[in-house]
């Protein structure tokens, strides 16, 4: 059989990224981050759709080129669909229609949260099927429940704020530049996690929460601000890892249910909050006791990139599952 080629495009946020990926082994994996947002303290979807537009040829090129692969040697061109900005994602599914038909090769559709679920099958260790898959990012939190690669089913969600936003919004609130959950994670580590302790409120199920404990936060923060104007900067690595332990414990606690629940013990975190150190080191902890296997991806495995979105391709490549040439991409897109 001949070999299963695939370019991968993932371009539904601020990353604008492109991988290689040849019978299901990485080549190459290029991200451009967008610093233009920082000033903002958000991402600005106009700023966003445009620096996609400046960054997608190089940043294709460059995956190509590391790869040592040439165009024509590609047997597929993969892109995120959505959830996502949308004229963020106009760039990436455009892109990818352009260069299959000038190529005469398949298109193939990848949804963004399912891509964050099979980054494990990037590198070994691999779950094996079912596992329990923790998705966290800038906006989403759900628990998964994985059956194979191509099926899965939420269990659990957040019923408004993503953690990640939980984490962003936090970190504004005590002056950090965006995105400010890696500021929050890098300040905890000198930190006391157990000095502020904030009220954690009750869900039922498995769905989750974080509008509170925001509020909360707030609060906390504009009451000691009004006896100490100083009360944020004296305290910053304090405040940084209560929190930061905090929405973690609120993570863990449902997680915990829902393997029980299950009967499950392999389970995994995915998405850009999975990147946190306390995160990582709390589950693996938990996991202990627990007698799960735990699966925790790299780095750069976490955040957004289009590693995770040719190894979801691969995987509908070979159960054929390819898209129309009048595929449009959705902001919002069930599982
Ligand atoms: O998956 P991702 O890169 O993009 C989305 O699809 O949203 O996730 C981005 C989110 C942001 O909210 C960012 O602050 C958060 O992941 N994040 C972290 C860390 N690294 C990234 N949050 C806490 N600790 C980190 N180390
Ligand atoms: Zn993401």
């Amino acid at each position: 059989m001949s070999s299963i080629v695939i370019l991968a495009i993932e371009s539904s946020c601020d990353e604008t990224a492109a991988a290689v990926l040849k019978d299901g082994k990485l080549l190459s994996n290029v991200i451009a981050n967008q610093q233009v947002h920082v000033q903002y303290g958000g991402v600005v979807p106009e700023l966003a759709s445009r620096a996609h537009q400046q960054h997608i040829v190089p940043v294709v090129a460059t995956a190509l080129e590391r790869a040592g692969t040439r165009i024509d040697q590609i047997n597929a061109i993969a892109f995120t669909r959505g959830p996502g900005l949308l004229g963020s994602l106009l760039v990436g599914v455009s892109f990818a229609k352009g260069l299959a038909l000038a190529r005469k090769i398949p298109l193939i559709e990848v949804h963004h949260m399912q891509a964050h679920v099979l980054a494990h099958f990037i590198e070994d260790p691999k779950p094996p099927f079912p596992f329990l898959c923790l998705t966290v990012s800038g906006g989403h939190t759900q628990i998964v429940y994985v059956e194979d690669y191509l099926k899965m089913r939420i269990i659990g969600q957040t019923q408004d704020d993503a953690v990640g936003e939980a984490f962003d919004k936090a970190a504004k609130m005590l002056g950090l530049p965006y995105p400010g959950g890696p500021l929050i994670d890098k300040y905890a580590q000198e930190g006391n996690p157990y000095r502020f302790a904030f009220p954690e409120v009750a869900i039922p199920g498995l769905n989750y929460s974080f509008s509170g404990i925001k509020t909360a936060f707030l609060y906390f923060l504009q009451e000691q601000q009004q006896q100490n104007p100083n009360f944020i900067a004296e305290n910053l690595a304090d405040l940084c890892a209560s929190i930061q332990y905090t929405l973690v414990d609120i993570l863990l606690k449902k997680l915990r249910k829902a393997a029980r629940q299950m009967k499950i013990s392999h389970i995994a975190i995915a998405g850009g909050v999975a990147a946190n150190s306390q995160l990582r080191k709390q589950l693996s902890q938990l996991g202990e006791q627990e007698g799960w296997q735990v699966y925790i991806p790299k780095f750069e495995y976490c955040t957004d990139n289009a590693a995770m979105i040719a190894i979801t391709a691969y995987y509908k490549y070979l159960a054929g599952e390819f898209s129309s040439p009048q595929v449009t991409p959705l902001a919002r897109m069930e599982f």
